[in-house]
């Protein structure tokens, strides 16, 4: 058995040419409708003795997005054999068909049983997006596009991972800026692929103790500060929420601090974040229906992302401070679990009435968040698959923001966009904490039918300090039933490379 998914290509940018390179595999990235106008195509074709040209004729490949076609070179060029990738047109070819386009071409690599590869750096740029934004994008869609995990799997082809990805560059000028852009697509997709192992490990492995366990390894490589809270810590703290939710469970919970300083002055306030982590989530004593429940294996994804992406911020060193908190446990129906109507004291002092043991996530959160004031936050952010709404509300394609600070709303927008993991803000409004009253507690846990991802958001503005604060509900986005260009079918890892953007883009604002 493997324990961690799989090794990681390595990538480096070379300067050279595409008809006097050596390659097992070239690939080349072309726009629809553009004949051999790209100068790479026009050198190659001469070399190639007229082949592309008949390629587009034929119209056989015509550069549409995501279009791939593969054929050998016969010794006419020192590239064994040529890739060609669509972006589709022009205009259209934003920074996510980048990252879609080298998603095809790595599976199209694998298939024809090559290791390493040759990528021509294209010369077209997206709007608003720089060379080093198009390497990162290539680097990212690259390892994230040949992301596979099979560690419990006997039967797994053994050496059929890519190990090395050339980006081949033709005017030096460029080298600063697509290194710099693959260094950071290498960081966000190594965090995601993280996420995803650790979200892809089942339950019976990957439990709260694993958790701990993980987010040692973390902290020992990347030297940063790690605090875990033990049963008795939590009762002595008061955390009556999540030891609440841990009740049900032989599994002992665990609440996990991680502190990165990157800034130049220690005391510069840090952005905070939590992440739900509950390592399955079978409802409780309000069990849920057995139908998909395996996929409740990923309710940990939350916390696997702050853990991911606190490790992702140490090793970029970010010239900024971060806390990573991750309160974790199991939610189980045992016999000592919480019933339907018990009533928890939470870190924060406030009382909360359990109607339901299955949403479990704010009650946790709640501790998490409490507990996030300490550190006297210049942002604080929550990401959580918290809701079943959210993904009735929302569907596939978009995570579900609240907030409280609109500069710090805008920011997780922009950092979202240039992801290609984007945000839809839903309201915050105070009007619904009605359907949140509780007769015997200060509020209960469940906002009864209509507005089921508001009425959540809600219930967890209600233990954040006066702190810029956004809520991230990724229950629509972290798994995907279908595979895509760079998505596999499973955990996604969806929300990692958003988090990494926004501490990237914030560390260059400040
Ligand atoms: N982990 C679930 C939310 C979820 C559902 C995530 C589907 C991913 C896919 C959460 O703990 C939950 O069970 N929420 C309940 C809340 C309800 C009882 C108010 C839900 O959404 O059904
Ligand atoms: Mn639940
Ligand atoms: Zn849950």
């Amino acid at each position: 058995m493997k324990e961690n998914g799989m090794n990681i290509m390595r990538i480096r940018p070379k300067q050279g040419h595409v008809d006097t390179e050596t390659a097992d595999t070239l690939v080349l990235l072309h726009c629809e409708g553009e004949g051999l106008s790209a100068e790479d195509a026009a050198v190659l074709d001469r070399s190639l003795e007229g082949a592309l040209r008949d390629l587009l004729h034929s119209k056989e490949f015509e550069g549409k997005a995501n279009e791939v076609v593969l054929f050998h070179t016969h010794g006419k060029i020192p590239a064994k054999r040529l890739i060609l990738v669509g972006l589709g047109k022009r205009d259209n070819a934003g920074l996510d068909q980048f990252r879609q386009a080298m998603g095809h071409a790595v599976k199209r690599v694998r298939g024809a049983k090559s290791r390493a590869f040759v990528v021509a750096f294209p010369s077209l740029t997206p709007r608003d997006a720089s060379p080093l934004d198009v390497a990162q994008a290539m680097a990212e869609g690259a390892i994230l596009g040949s992301y596979q995990f099979t560690a419990y799997r006997s039967d797994a082809p053994a050496n059929n991972e890519l190990t090395a990805m050339t980006v081949l560059i033709s005017h030096n000028s460029d080298l600063g800026q697509i290194s710099e852009g693959i260094r950071r697509g290498v960081a966000t997709a190594e965090a995601t692929v993280f996420v995803r192992d650790l979200s892809n490990h089942p339950s019976n492995v990957m439990t709260p103790t694993r958790i701990a366990h993980e987010a040692k390894t973390v902290a020992k490589e990347t030297h940063i500060r790690l605090k875990i809270l033990e049963q008795k810590d939590m009762e002595r703290l008061g955390m009556g929420a999540l030891l609440g939710v841990a009740k049900g469970s032989h599994e002992p919970p665990k609440f996990i601090i991680l502190e990165y300083h990157g800034a130049k002055r220690k005391d510069e306030r840090p952005v905070v974040l939590v992440g739900k982590t509950i390592t399955f989530d079978t409802g409780g004593i309000s069990l849920k229906p057995s139908e998909n429940m395996e996929h409740m294996k990923a309710d940990m994804t939350g916390g696997a992302e702050v853990l991911a992406t606190i490790r992702a911020a140490a090793r970029l060193k970010l010239p900024l401070n971060l806390i990573s908190i991750l309160p974790v446990a199991e939610n189980m129906p045992g016999g000592r679990a919480m019933r339907p109507g018990d009533v928890v004291k939470t870190l924060s002092g406030k009382t909360v009435e359990v109607q339901n043991t299955d949403a479990e996530g704010r009650l946790i959160l709640s501790d998490g968040l409490a507990y996030a004031s300490r550190f006297k936050p210049a942002a604080l952010i929550d990401i959580a698959t918290l809701t079943g709404a959210c993904v009735v509300a929302l569907g596939q394609f978009a995570i579900g923001m609240f907030g409280t600070d609109t500069k710090l709303k805008d920011a997780i927008r922009q950092s979202g966009l240039r992801a290609g993991e984007r945000v839809w803000e839903m309201p915050l409004w105070e009007e619904y904490f009605e359907q949140l009253r509780s007769d015997v507690a200060d509020m209960r846990n469940i906002g009864g039918r209509g507005g089921g991802m508001i009425t959540a958001a809600l219930f967890l503005s209600k233990f954040v300090g006066d702190y810029p604060w956004v809520h991230l509900d990724i229950a629509s986005t972290d798994w995907s039933e279908r595979e895509r260009a760079y998505i596999p079918k499973g955990p996604t890892g969806i929300g990692t490379r958003l988090l990494i953007q926004f501490l990237i883009d914030r560390s260059l604002v400040h």
